[in-house]
């Protein structure tokens, strides 16, 4: 659409950054805290960056109100972060760690001294390894009544004070890296039918917490946040148009579709029934999906990137279970599910040092999905660039990030004027953190942390990027000078 004015971004809109426990506490055994899944999976030899950890990540555990008085400074109106399950059941179920309940309560105090808005991600990722132990995690019924145990732990405590709360991070990702890439934990590959019954048990987990949720603050705004690639076909013929249509069932709507509307596309379902990998449902899933999804108050995205999808012969390339995890430009290779689709590179696009596209206009197109199909609003809960950042003289110089952030909030503010109901954006992230498999040399933050992938490595003083001071003047003008 095209409008000879723009409105611009509403008045209360929620200028944010995120961040995720495992990836900036550290303090991993720190008070009580109990052993992740992620804690245990970093120390298997290969699966992460020069062996990178989140042991002490950039210790914010210990530097949450510096951190903060940062966020302060440059205005922030609200802050994504997600809480440790094992900090607050170290065993994932039973006793609870009183310790681990006042590190949020203080982190949230401290956010709300400044008038920063809280907005929690119950679980991003970091499953506690007991549970693994017990039955396998995810891939048990029993993980249901555990997480909404958790869920509930946390709605009852910090509920008074935390009004936005996203239930998951990502799940089509830590799933897919998770049963069919190998490349998160429980580290499996190709294994099709766990994974779907895998992210069964997550969305019948998220339902009956945003049920439990809405009943003890009916006021509070709940959604998931979706890692949504938009697709474009290839080109013209016929079978990539249909091969789009296949990435969108199985790849976005999957996911989308159960939390807006409770229920799988259909064309998905039936691809699944007859490779004999649909989610096997129990009595009153169905049921409880549909109430959790006409409770849902936004749809939360991360948005990076978008692709193309390609036809693909049944003989056609699979996955070869791996991506770009060094930087070195121009290493990841195209991947594909035979007999549907493969993703070529978009000729038209840049890519960053990681091979993934940046496309900023796919921002908007993601609002615009969304607001088509399910006419929900919208949390941006992540967005941002992977790069190489250089400390010189106490300065970090960053245009690319800048340009990247400006171009991406430009199409964000158009897709205001399409009438989409944006209500927040957070760039990822708030301080630079531990990218889980490319350890701590692609920073996203505006907020530069002195460390290097060696655990022994950097001071971890904190230094202000010049992203930092152009975001807190985008954030004075509410989006008008960019
Ligand atoms: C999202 C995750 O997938 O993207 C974050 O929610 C993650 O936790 C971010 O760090 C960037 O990914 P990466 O692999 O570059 O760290």
């Amino acid at each position: 659409m095209y409008f000879k004015e723009t409105k611009g971004f509403p008045k209360d809109f929620l200028w944010g950054s995120a961040s995720a426990a495992y990836q900036v506490e550290g303090g991993w055994d720190a008070d009580g805290k109990g052993v992740s899944n992620w804690d245990q999976f970093v120390r298997i030899p290969g699966k992460t960056f020069k062996a990178t950890t989140g042991d002490k990540a950039v210790d914010h555990y210990h530097r949450y109100k510096e951190d903060v008085k940062l966020m302060a400074e440059m205005g922030l109106k609200t802050y994504r972060f997600s809480i440790a399950w094992t900090r607050i059941y170290p065993n994932g179920n039973g006793e609870v760690n009183e310790k681990g309940l006042e590190f949020y309560d203080n982190l949230i105090n401290e956010l709300l001294k400044y008038g920063i808005e809280p907005m929690v991600t119950v679980y991003h990722w970091d499953m506690p390894q007991a549970l693994e132990d017990q039955y396998h995690g995810w891939e048990s019924r029993k993980i249901v009544d555990d997480y909404v145990n958790y869920a509930t732990t946390l709605f009852k405590r910090y509920g008074d004070r935390v009004k936005y709360w996203i239930t998951m991070n990502e799940q089509n990702i830590f799933t897919g890296h998770g049963w069919l890439e190998g490349m998160h934990p429980p580290g499996k590959v190709d294994d099709m039918k766990t994974f779907y019954q895998v992210n069964h048990h997550a969305n019948i987990a998220h339902a009956k917490s945003v049920i439990a949720l809405k009943e003890l603050y009916p006021e509070a705004k709940v959604g998931a946040s979706f890692a949504y690639s938009p697709s474009y076909a290839y080109d013209r013929k016929p079978e990539n148009a249909m091969a789009k249509a296949d990435y969108d069932d199985l790849q976005n709507y999957y996911w989308m579709d159960a939390y807006a509307y409770g229920r799988y596309p259909r064309a998905a379902i039936q691809y699944l029934k007859s490779l004999g990998c649909a989610p096997v449902f129990e009595e009153g899933d169905e049921a409880l999906m549909k109430k959790a999804a006409s409770l849902i108050d936004f749809m939360g995205v991360n948005y990076y990137q978008t692709c193309v999808v390609e036809f693909n012969d049944i003989n056609g390339v699979g996955s070869d279970h791996t991506m770009n995890n060094t930087g070195k430009k121009g290493t990841a290779k195209v991947q594909g599910v035979p007999g549907l689709y493969k993703k070529p590179q978009n000729e038209f696009l840049p890519t960053t040092d990681w091979d993934w596209t940046i496309d900023p206009m796919g921002i908007r197109m993601c609002c615009r999905e969304i607001t088509s199909r399910y006419d929900l609003p919208i949390v941006i809960s992540e967005n941002g660039l992977g790069a190489f950042d250089k400390l010189e003289d106490g300065q970090i110089h960053d245009p690319y990030r800048i340009d990247y952030l400006k171009r991406h909030i430009e199409e964000l503010k158009k897709a205001c004027d399409d009438g989409c109901r944006v209500l927040a954006y957070c760039t990822w992230s708030y301080t630079d953190l531990l990218s889980w498999l490319n350890g701590y040399q692609k920073r996203y933050g505006f907020v530069y942390v002195d460390r290097e992938e060696d655990e022994n490595s950097g001071t971890l003083n904190r230094y202000k990027k010049d992203s930092y001071y152009w975001y807190k003047k985008v954030i004075e003008t509410n989006g008008e000078e960019l």
